[in-house]
């Protein structure tokens, strides 16, 4: 009866390296997967000839040779650098903070005088900060706070920031010098022609079965291998039974203008409080398309509730610890391996998933 040996639940980023790795050695892959697309949220849907990224913008960086080598090693990528603009009621500035975004605020031209108007809007903030504004206005002072965090952090999590914890922003990267490049990693860049060739190679020796829910037919597939690999939510393969985790979601608005380009970047952040969306992706900016027409979406961040993608971990206190009692259950299983973002409950980049797919196929694959 056992056919393969490892049935893979889910597409993503993590099941495409692990699964790469183990048909190198030789192994034999199922995948089940629920959407009736594969690769996770990195799939891209062809809209007019531009490779729109379905569930979020998807920018690859890393510091990791060895990631950057492997992803290179099956797709071919090109020079772009995330330098996204904040667009505050109209006035533009750039990110991440830097020389330009004081310059437009303050009008000053030396990192000095930057660091000086910070350094006098911190000073006012006294004690240990209470909730998030403190302790946004601790790390970068009032001016940026009020124009560039906080509405922005608002709508994304559903709440005034005097009600947020402060967990939620730990650092707050600012740069005293002109450059606009968004992430400090070595490499960076999107695959010439989106990411479903990417997912193409990464699982090109494996069988597939789309718009399957594994954990509807789970006894059906543990027969069909020698081990599973399971990378959907770890609450959901317990059955829900101490509980759901809990998540934020996003909307997704997409629209195709008749125009040729509509706002000159493929990032926009959109910091008011009133401005409904958080940002307007241009998605054909992430590969210098030259297409008639565009495709622009606005994301919409809401709560999460069954039906809903999950997209970011509440990783607060109350379900960190909710967590913790699957990953006990979890770490019980003989046949089953869990990874990716949604077994592990939290926040991966994809060189980061990556890495933990590395990780896993030395010590299962060795
Ligand atoms: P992923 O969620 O991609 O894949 C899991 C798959 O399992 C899904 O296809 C799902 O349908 C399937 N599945 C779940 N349960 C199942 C079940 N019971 N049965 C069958 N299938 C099931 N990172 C980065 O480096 N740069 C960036 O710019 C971004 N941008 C970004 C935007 C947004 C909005 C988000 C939410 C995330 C990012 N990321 C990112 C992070 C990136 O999305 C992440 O690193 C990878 O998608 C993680 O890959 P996984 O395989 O872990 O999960």
């Amino acid at each position: 009866m056992e056919m393969y040996d490892y049935v893979i639940a889910g597409s993503g980023l993590f099941a495409g390296t692990f699964a790469y790795l183990a048909g190198q050695k030789g192994k034999k892959c199922l995948v089940v997967e629920k959407r009736d697309t594969m690769g996770g949220n990195l799939y891209c849907q062809d809209i007019e000839g531009i490779h729109v990224h379905k569930y979020g913008a998807h920018i690859f960086h890393t510091s990791n040779k060895k990631v950057w080598e492997f992803v290179n090693s099956l797709t071919e990528f090109n020079r772009y650098t995330n330098s996204p603009i904040a667009n505050y009621k109209g006035e533009i500035y750039n990110l991440p903070f830097n020389m330009n975004t004081f310059n437009k605020l303050w009008g000053v031209q030396t990192p000095k005088e930057a660091e000086r108007i910070i350094e006098s809007q911190r000073a006012a903030m006294k004690g240990e900060p209470a909730n998030l504004e403190e302790q946004a206005v601790r790390l970068v002072g009032t001016d940026i706070y009020q124009k560039l965090i906080k509405g922005y952090t608002e709508k994304q999590w559903g709440r005034d920031c005097r009600e947020l914890p402060t967990f939620i922003i730990k650092r707050i990267p600012v740069r005293y010098t002109y450059d606009n490049n968004y992430f400090n990693d070595a490499y960076q860049g999107i695959p010439k022609g989106g990411y479903n060739p990417l997912i193409d190679r990464l699982f090109a020796g494996c069988d597939v079965e789309l718009e399957t829910d594994f954990n509807q037919y789970r006894e059906r597939y543990e027969k069909l291998g020698k081990k599973v690999l399971y990378t959907g939510t770890l609450d959901s393969y317990y059955g829900y039974q101490y509980g759901k985790l809990e998540y934020r979601s996003l909307r997704f608005e997409s629209e195709t203008l008749n125009i040729e380009n509509y706002q000159g970047v493929a990032v926009m952040n959109f910091t008011d409080r009133e401005t409904p969306y958080t940002r307007i992706i241009e998605h054909k900016h992430f590969e210098y398309g030259t297409q008639e027409k565009t495709v622009i979406t606005k994301e919409y961040p809401q709560s999460w509730e069954e039906g809903r993608e999950p997209y970011y971990p509440v990783n607060d206190h109350t379900n960190q610890t909710l967590f913790e009692k699957y990953r006990i259950l979890a770490a019980q299983e003989h046949n089953v391996l869990f990874g990716g973002r949604l077994a592990e409950y939290k926040y991966y980049d994809m060189d980061k998933v990556i890495e933990a797919a590395f990780d896993l196929a030395d010590r299962e694959l060795a």
